[in-house]
């Protein structure tokens, strides 16, 4: 039964940076700077770990030159199955710690190691710890999203792509949960599994600007549109869809169902891959803000925002933002997200 645990920092205290505003670049000058980038790439033997709410001239690029563009759970795996010495990984933070946790041997670097997570920023270590030490009947499963930090406390990592699957299963082992950080998400996996579990208080400021009655009006004008939802959205939004699912799921059902038109509630940045599979679907932005009110994202992630082909660059001749974990720490970490990922092997075969 959920049992929201006491507010230990309101995900709205979360300072929200606005969204950076990069130069525009040209045709000609975005190849120029795509060249160069591909030739420093080479020069270090390294690949570029993007995901999909990234800028699009970045997704380009990392599959152009062979890297990899994905959910967390693919990103998390590509870092293990390339041979290249350096991941550049194109995302936020916890996405580079994880690479670097995964692959101690290789060096990580991200754009703008600022580039964080509402979720992350919601469940600070101590806080999480006591809360753990409160429950210590419960397995503890924490959602990627997440510092190094609060993984080394963690039974499980789950990224949403497996959470459903590893919270049955641990459920059929007669298993309680404690969840962390995102309480929508968990809420989605404890109705869907009837699971027992005890939940953070943290929120994806991305997902939770998504309105359900403006949603409601949209459904109207589009009554064939399927409704495609991120997980991190509310129930409201979560109650309207067609397909619940990572990013990746909701890829998928844009290539696979037989619908002409998508309404899609998650971020913007995932309209260019799904274009990639479908070029003649019409995608529709879930909307975010109600009448007369504004919007902090508009559905897309301010973190996110800060990779761009300028600081990709920049990092790759400078070598500086390289992920550095605490070898007791990544020691520790390593545990639940390998657990993570045997199960998603075995499981979903990837
Ligand atoms: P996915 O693992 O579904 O790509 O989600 C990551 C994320 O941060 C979504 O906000
Ligand atoms: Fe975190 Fe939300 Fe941004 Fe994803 S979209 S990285 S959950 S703040």
């Amino acid at each position: 039964m959920s049992n929201l645990s006491t507010p230990i920092l309101s995900p709205r205290t979360v300072e929200v940076p606005p969204h950076p505003q990069w130069p525009i670049l040209n045709t000609e000058e975005t190849a120029r700077m795509k060249a160069r980038i591909r030739a420093l790439l080479d020069a270090q033997n390294a690949v570029l770990v993007a995901h999909y709410y990234t800028d699009e001239a970045l997704q380009a690029l990392a599959e152009e030159s062979g890297g990899c563009v994905a959910d967390s759970l693919e990103m998390a795996r590509f870092g293990t199955t390339t041979a290249a010495r350096t991941l550049i990984v194109c995302g936020v933070r916890f996405m580079g710690e994880t690479a670097k946790i995964l692959n101690p041997e290789k060096r990580v670097l991200m754009p703008d190691l600022r580039a964080t997570c509402s979720l992350d920023e919601s469940c600070p270590v101590d806080a999480f710890s006591a809360f753990c030490d409160a429950h210590p009947d419960h397995a503890v499963v924490v959602y990627a999203n997440t510092s190094a930090a609060v993984k080394a406390r963690a039974d499980w990592v789950v990224t949403s792509s497996i959470a459903l699957p590893i919270i049955k299963h641990l459920t059929t082992q007669g298993q309680k949960i404690l969840w962390a950080p995102d309480k929508h998400l968990g809420r989605y996996i404890e109705r869907v599994t009837g699971a027992d579990m005890l939940l953070w208080d943290g929120a994806c400021i991305v997902h939770e600007e998504f309105k359900s009655v403006a949603l409601e009006r949209v459904r109207r004008l589009h009554p064939d549109a399927a409704v495609l939802v991120h997980p991190e959205a509310p129930d409201d939004i979560v109650d309207q869809a067609d397909v619940v699912g990572s990013t990746t799921q909701l890829i998928r059902a844009v290539a696979e169902l037989p619908n002409s038109e998508f309404i899609v509630a998650t971020d913007a940045g995932i309209f260019w891959k799904m274009r990639q599979f479908a070029p003649h679907k019409t995608l529709i932005p879930a909307p975010t803000a109600g009448e007369g009110a504004t919007c902090e994202s508009c559905a897309h992630c301010p973190w996110m925002a800060m990779n761009a082909l300028q600081n990709l660059e920049q990092v790759l001749r400078h070598g500086d933002q390289e992920i550095l974990i605490d070898p007791v720490i990544r020691k520790r970490a390593v545990v639940p997200i390998q657990r993570m990922l045997n199960f998603a092997q075995a499981s979903i075969g990837r």
